[in-house]
């Protein structure tokens, strides 16, 4: 079944252009997944409250919203057969400096920066996925045949 997943280029990737290209070109050379969509947001505090309510309280979360508030950032509509896993493979472990020793070839490795910013997101599962990218592609229509 096709899968879609929400990607993330979160600001710190998305404000340096040289970066930014260098991690469109990894994305593009994968020869299992297509990006499907595109845009790029800025977001206000109420949307990051809303994204992150799942951290609200954790010890990061503050953190996280004034990284994520911080400029605009790239969404994207990711598409495969396991487009999910694959994802999240490519971008590697959520610590980049973990990620540098245990996965070193992913984009947290070679571009994230610190625990909290570490430059990509991708959804954990079919449905947060469909949930996800309805809060950046409110018109984008789901496929009949998606898992
Ligand atoms: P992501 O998995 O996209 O969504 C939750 C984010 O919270 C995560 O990326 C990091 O940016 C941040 N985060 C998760 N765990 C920690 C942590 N232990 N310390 C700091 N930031 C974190």
């Amino acid at each position: 079944p096709l899968q879609l997943t929400l990607g993330l280029l979160k600001p710190d990737i998305f404000a340096n252009p040289v970066f930014l290209d260098l991690a469109l070109a990894r994305i593009r050379a994968q020869s299992h997944m297509r990006i499907r969509q595109a845009t790029i947001v800025q977001w206000s505090p109420e949307q990051a409250a809303d994204f992150y309510a799942e951290h609200h309280g954790k010890f990061f979360y503050q953190r996280l919203c004034d990284y994520m508030l911080s400029g605009p950032f790239q969404a994207l509509v990711l598409e495969g057969p396991e487009v999910i896993r694959d994802w999240r493979a490519l971008i590697g472990p959520t610590h980049p400096i973990r990620a540098r020793i245990r996965q070193p070839h992913t984009l947290r490795a070679e571009f994230g920066l610190t625990d909290t910013r570490n430059s990509f997101h991708g959804s954990d599962s079919p449905a947060n996925a469909r949930h996800e990218i309805r809060k950046f592609f409110p018109d984008f229509i789901f496929p009949k045949d998606l898992e």
